[in-house]
């Protein structure tokens, strides 16, 4: 049975904090697994693009827990939100942690937490992932193509995208992960492999500048990934006035606004810069208002 719901303080009056039941824990691809917590609560408030701190309770190494992307959540026989899914790949001492976490035993949450996408926008929407930044783009995907509301109160996009297409550039194609479920959402999918073992060889950037040679009006790009791939997307969609979103994975310890260990330079509307908390303001920014370096 879940603990129950606490409120966190300040910033995130809509967060809880919970420990919640495991009910599935599955591999995916090489060191990349699929953890789904049976949370309602948590899963009706959550919106594509929003994060969870996670951690395993009554432990104290490692103490804090980390933020993992919303890949979906899951629906009851009712066709309800019973849970959430997010998708981790083992990485340091947290992950390898959770990798050996069982069905059936718990799982603290803290969420939803951010920002989350903006509402998937008409026209063509073009999502760019590298490595394991694919995770965000279930849910939003889904949702741009019809496939589910998210968020209490339901948000309600203005109208469908046209098109829906994937970018998704990894190191080599054991990495590839949840291939499935993005073809069952009913979105075109492109591969790029770092070393040609699937689709294109070569860079995940490739994909994006030949769709982006292809004009189609009223574009916008949601992009995650390695910070290095991050700006050449958001440089390819400056050279073409292409709107552009970033998800930043900026590494965290708080999670909601208290501790300033996640910030990020952000353009402010008088052309000044300042510094915003990924985990509040965040972790979606328009490309245009951050600091690239
Ligand atoms: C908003 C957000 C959403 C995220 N969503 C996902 C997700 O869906 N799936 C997923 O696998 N990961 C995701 N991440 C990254 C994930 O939080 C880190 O991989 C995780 O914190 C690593 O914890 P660890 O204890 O296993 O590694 P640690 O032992 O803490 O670190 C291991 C190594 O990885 C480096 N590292 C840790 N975190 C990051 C980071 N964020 N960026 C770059 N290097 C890092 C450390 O410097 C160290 O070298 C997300 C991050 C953010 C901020
Ligand atoms: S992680 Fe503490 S303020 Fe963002």
């Amino acid at each position: 049975m879940s603990a129950p719901a606490i409120s966190l303080p300040g910033c995130v009056p809509t967060a809880c904090q919970q420990a919640v039941p495991i009910v599935a824990h599955d591999q995916l691809a090489k060191g990349t697994f699929r953890l789904r917590l049976a949370c309602p609560e948590i899963a009706r408030q959550a919106i594509p693009g929003q994060f969870f701190m996670i951690r395993e309770p009554n432990r104290i190494d490692p103490l804090l827990g980390r933020p993992f992307a919303l890949y979906d959540t899951y629906l009851d026989a009712q066709g309800q939100p019973a849970g959430i899914e997010v998708v981790y790949l083992v990485v340091g001492k947290m992950t390898s942690l959770m990798s050996t976490w069982r069905v059936g035993e718990l799982a603290e949450i803290w969420g939803p937490l951010g920002n989350g996408f903006p509402l998937p926008p008409a026209g063509r929407l073009l999502l760019v992932a590298g490595g394991i930044g694919q995770t965000p783009f279930l849910a939003i995907a889904r949702e741009a193509l019809g496939g589910r509301q998210y968020g209490q109160p339901l948000r309600q996009p203005a109208g469908q995208p046209q098109q829906v297409t994937l970018c998704y550039g990894v190191r080599s194609q054991e990495y590839l992960a949840g291939l499935e479920d993005f073809s069952s959402v009913g979105l075109d999918v492109q591969i790029a492999t770092d070393n040609g073992t699937r689709g294109h060889h070569g860079y995940v950037t490739d994909l994006l500048r030949a769709q982006l040679d292809t004009i189609v009006p009223d574009t916008t790009v949601y992009c995650c990934g390695p910070e290095p791939m991050m700006h050449a997307v958001a440089k390819l969609c400056a050279e073409r006035e292409v709107t552009c979103y970033l998800s930043l994975e900026t590494p965290m310890a708080c999670g909601f606004g208290a501790c300033f260990s996640c910030v990020t330079k952000v353009r402010q509307p008088d052309e000044t810069w300042d510094y915003r908390r990924v985990c509040v303001e965040g972790p979606i920014f328009k490309a245009t208002d951050l600091y690239l370096g």
